[in-house]
């Protein structure tokens, strides 16, 4: 067959690690999906940096735009990052030009998710971005496929690693919320609007997905009670910890009577329970279905590898010639879901 060919926008970390996958593994690629993946063309800001991998054979599109819609372009992977410009014109670019979209875009998904799931319907596409929640862990795979048959009762976790992080630092290794903070900054993990860590933000969008795929409904970000870790002093964390207790960035969703209730918050957890455990810039997602019971995933949810991994994982899948959305159903059987308060767990 012919082989599957991809356009990158954005050759960041994550876009470097796509296409090493692609060059360094491809017999393993094409052993698993029975399909050759090729780069076709790429783009990004900086046509001259060095990022460890040779691009001197691809096509080279300075517009995103220009790359999506290219005849040689199947599947367009989008990891230009941004809920708006160029990372959205690009997207909607490619579906409307039928190509199938692979991305690791939070903020893009969290606010235009809905429009975009059905502008790929509407071309026939599939839209894919099982990097954009909680990096290497395959937690929408999890939900839409091993988990198909469940109700689920609730999904918690720690979606952003940075937050972790600063936290960690502060429980054990006494520093100041700004020295912690400052430490984070240091070794590069804060986005560069750090607000989008620290505030929650970041990991709101990722749990606004989330809820989307649990409980099939249309994404709704801004009905998330968001509130960032800027305020938890090392003295909140004394008091927590002589109780037992862990202070985490908490992202909670469930469904109640009165509607979904989506918080992402500072919470206490049980020192002793696999959320009070996870330490440093990891990621956590705990599963709870009727069927199931509960199930917890853990691992890096960023970095190079790991987003790379959910990336290809994605790409694959097209390759295998999968016509499911990430939402699992149809953005037309989404449903609008009214907002409920979200009270602490
Ligand atoms: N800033 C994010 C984090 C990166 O710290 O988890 C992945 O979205």
């Amino acid at each position: 067959s012919d082989p599957l060919r991809l356009g990158i926008a954005g050759l960041g970390t994550v876009g470097a690690g796509v296409v090493k996958i692609v060059r360094q593994k491809a017999a393993l690629l094409e052993a698993r999906t029975g399909r050759e993946i090729a780069v076709s063309a790429v783009s990004a800001r900086n046509r001259d940096k060095d990022r460890g991998v040779p691009l001197t054979s691809y096509a080279w599109e300075d517009d995103p735009v220009t790359l999506a819609t290219r005849d040689d372009v199947d599947v367009f992977v989008e990891l230009v990052g941004g809920s708006d410009g160029p990372a959205k014109a690009a997207v909607e670019a490619a579906l409307k030009a039928g190509k199938d979209v692979v991305t690791a875009n939070k903020a893009l998904l969290a606010h235009h998710g809905q429009a975009l799931a059905e502008l790929a319907e509407a071309n026939g596409c599939v839209l894919r971005f099982e990097a954009a929640v909680a990096g290497g862990i395959p937690v929408i795979k999890a939900l839409t496929e091993g988990l198909a048959a469940n109700e689920i009762t609730r999904v918690m976790g720690v979606m952003n690693g940075t937050c972790n992080y600063i936290l960690t630092r502060m429980e054990n290794g006494g520093l100041s919320y700004d020295e912690a903070f400052a430490e984070a900054d240091g070794l590069g993990y804060l986005e560069a609007d750090p607000e989008l860590d620290v505030g929650g933000i970041d990991a709101g969008h990722k749990l606004s997905l989330l809820s989307a795929i649990a409980y099939g409904t249309q994404v709704a970000f801004d009905a998330v009670e968001l509130e960032g870790i800027g305020r938890v002093s090392i003295e909140d964390i004394r008091q927590a910890s002589d109780m037992g207790y862990k202070i985490k960035l908490l992202g909670v969703c469930r469904m109640t009577g009165r509607g979904l209730e989506q918080s992402m918050s500072p919470c206490l957890v049980p020192a002793t329970s696999p959320l009070g455990q996870l330490e440093g810039g990891t990621n956590m997602v705990v599963i709870e279905g009727d069927q199931v019971g509960q199930i917890v995933l853990r691992g890096a949810g960023a970095g190079e590898g790991p987003t790379a991994s959910a990336v290809m994982g994605d790409v694959m899948d097209v390759a295998r010639g999968t016509r499911v959305t990430t939402f699992g159903a149809p953005a037309s059987r989404l449903v609008a879901s009214t907002p409920a308060k979200a009270a602490t767990p």
